[in-house]
């Protein structure tokens, strides 16, 4: 009997405590099919630390609609630089860029998060006459088959492979208005940046998706469209020696 007695303890014993973790697990179960339910061990889902591309808006069984969906990864702070090494020239071309945008780019183009002007920043920068990327008979080469790639994957397919605007885009009715390279040769080096960096008409700003020396890259990359003899030093070395030569003989 005493025996019996213990055992039905025992029974009674397990089934509550049974019930118990079953009600606990079922306790993490919610209606909300994106809620993730109650979380036992919060830091094992979301690192205390705030990291990019993760929803925050459930935290320790709490949820913050506002954040909910929301992506975590944000706009570095205007004006930050970001770490490009100690070469003083490479730095020096990634610092913020002069040329402002104009306010009503917000609009034109979609650009946030830039320091705005009201003055035509684009006009302005006919003055600047000067690719700070300098183009040298050593890294000639380099640059321009930098440019080349940059080129290929982000301007050919409306600017054509040749710059003469009839990339596929184009050839496909897709979209119009696209210039030849060599129907612009006035534009300064620092107009070209600016289009590039912040958009123009119906181009894009392509500041976000490329840095600022793949775009200087560039610059350099439009000028050869728009002189096939731009940058070229090997045929500068070939025209001086023969008058070297010529003056040998004599
Ligand atoms: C979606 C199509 C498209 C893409 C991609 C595109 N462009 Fe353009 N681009 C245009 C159009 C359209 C114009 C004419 C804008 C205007 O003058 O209103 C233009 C104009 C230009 C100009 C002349 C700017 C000026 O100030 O007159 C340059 C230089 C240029 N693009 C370079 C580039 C480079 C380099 C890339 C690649 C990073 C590129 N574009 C990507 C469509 C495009």
């Amino acid at each position: 009997m005493n025996k019996n007695n213990y055992h039905m303890k025992c029974l009674k014993l397990k089934t509550v405590s049974l019930t118990f973790v079953f009600l606990y697990i079922l306790s993490g179960c919610v209606e909300n099919k994106d809620s993730s339910g109650l979380e036992y061990m919060p830091d094992m889902y979301r690192s205390p630390a705030v990291e990019p591309y993760v929803d925050y808006a459930e935290i320790r069984g709490k949820h913050d609609e506002e954040k909910s969906m929301k992506l975590s990864a944000m706009v570095p702070p205007l004006s930050t630089i970001p770490y490009y090494g100690t070469d003083s020239q490479t730095v020096s071309l990634m610092l913020p860029h002069s040329r402002r945008p104009n306010v009503e780019f917000k609009q034109t183009h979609g650009l946030n998060d830039y320091l705005f002007s009201t003055s035509n920043e684009y006009e302005l920068a006919k003055m600047d006459s000067v690719n700070p990327l300098n183009l040298t008979k050593e890294n000639s080469k380099e640059i321009f088959d930098n440019g080349k790639k940059i080129y290929t994957s982000m301007c050919a397919h409306c600017h054509g492979e040749k710059g003469d605007g009839n990339g596929p885009m184009v050839t496909s009715g897709a979209y119009n208005g696209v210039p030849a390279y060599s129907d612009r040769k006035a534009l300064s080096n620092g107009q070209i940046f600016y289009s590039i960096y912040y958009g123009k008409g119906a181009m894009g700003a392509h500041g976000p998706l490329i840095n600022k020396k793949e775009i200087w890259t560039l610059v350099h990359y439009v000028r050869k469209f728009q002189d096939k003899d731009y940058g070229a030093f090997e045929v500068e070395e070939t025209k001086k020696e023969p008058v070297e030569t010529n003056k040998a003989k004599k």
